[in-house]
């Protein structure tokens, strides 16, 4: 049992009220189409796709096709430009600006604060551990009554290491509000997703997305998946052809390749462990984090000035070294094997 029972009470009173904009596509996407004043000649682009009308504002099959490929039902899914406009749109469903706060644990995913500054709404911090993992009781005494988002990020963005499941699960359980589980590196990592047990528990909601694992960060798609009543009013707030056509059917075609899919996350896996081996030998890497993502966050002596160095020779990695917990850090992707090799190399002569 999760601390809340009823969602439509923890909604902003505004956005519970709210009458939805609805189009003649909610009800009726066949016949003669003369509702939406759409340019009936055409689109002066040849395509398969009718460009020249709006997209289904639901997808329900592309939402179906994320469902089954994730074991829950089309009623947990929303799709998003990116998950970052699902974070963007679940502070506005749920935080009164100027008045209501979210709580992030540091370091972590930057957009999770810059949307609550967006929307006018605090941010209260609960710094991870030393290693990289949530003090479940410095965010529980945290908690206020205006907090109503726990953010959380497993794997996590910069850290690259999974949260332990235990503590997600304590604190779906003993949160007070809604808690959302940024999934964004799942698919790289061991651990089970936080998906399975969505249908347990109303305050739950687990982004995903298509940038990662898919490769297909360019066409930003993203996905939350929730208890209904949360994916209703995700449905109500969000802007009403948010996905595009082109956007959608590339996603729908890449279900038919999901052993590409696999065999990249594999690939990727190999080449991670590649590179933090050599990391580990390389001369003045004090640390090499735990990574169960496709990026890798390690401690080098004077890192800001490797980093500079670094992009002087065409190699552009992050620096992380202002983060809490992350001094001297840098942060890098994993590219392909000459990339890598690339980068090592690269690294090794400005060291040595
Ligand atoms: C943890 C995390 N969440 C979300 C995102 C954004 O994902 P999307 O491309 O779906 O907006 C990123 C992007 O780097 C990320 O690191």
């Amino acid at each position: 049992m999760s601390k809340i029972d009823n969602i439509d009470s923890f909604v902003r009173p505004n956005i519970r009220d709210l009458k939805p904009y609805r189009s003649a596509r909610d009800d009726f996407d066949k016949g003669l189409l003369l509702d939406a004043n759409e340019n009936s000649l055409g689109s002066p682009v040849r395509n398969q796709l009718n460009l020249h009308r709006y997209p289904t504002p639901a997808h329900d099959e592309l939402r179906q096709k994320i469902a089954g490929y994730r074991h829950v039902l089309r009623e947990n899914v929303f799709i998003g430009v990116g998950s970052d406009e699902a974070i963007d749109l679940l502070i506005r469903i749920f935080c009164e600006p100027g008045k209501d706060s979210i709580l992030i644990t540091p370091p972590t995913y930057g957009m999770y604060k810059v949307s609550a500054g967006i929307n006018n709404v605090s941010v209260v911090e609960s710094n991870l551990t030393a290693d990289f993992q949530l003090d479940v009781t410095d965010i529980l005494n945290k908690a206020s009554e205006h907090t109503k988002i726990l953010f959380l990020c497993s794997p996590n963005n910069p850290t690259a290491n999974d949260l332990k499941r235990t503590d997600l699960l304590k604190l779906v359980e003993l949160f007070p509000g809604i808690i959302v589980v940024d999934e964004a590196y799942i698919d790289f990592s061991g651990q089970e997703s936080m998906a399975e047990v969505v249908p347990q528990y109303q305050n739950l909601v687990v982004l995903q997305t298509f940038s990662k694992a898919f490769g297909l960060a360019g066409i930003r798609l993203g996905t939350a998946i929730s208890s209904p009543a949360i994916i209703r009013y995700l449905m109500k707030v969000k802007a009403p052809y948010n996905v595009n056509k082109l956007t959608a059917d590339i996603a729908l075609k890449a279900f038919d390749h999901l052993d590409l899919v696999e065999f990249n996350i594999d690939k990727i896996r190999e080449e991670r462990d590649y590179i933090m081996e050599q990391l580990h030998y390389a001369p003045d890497v004090e640390k090499v984090y735990p990574s169960d993502a496709n990026f890798i966050l390690f401690r080098i002596k004077d890192a800001l000035r490797v980093y500079h160095q670094l992009a002087e020779k065409g190699i552009i990695v992050r620096y992380r070294g202002n983060e809490p917990g992350c001094e001297n850090c840098l942060r890098v992707t994993v590219g392909i094997p000459d990339e890598n090799i690339r980068f090592l190399k690269t690294l090794k002569e400005i060291i040595s």
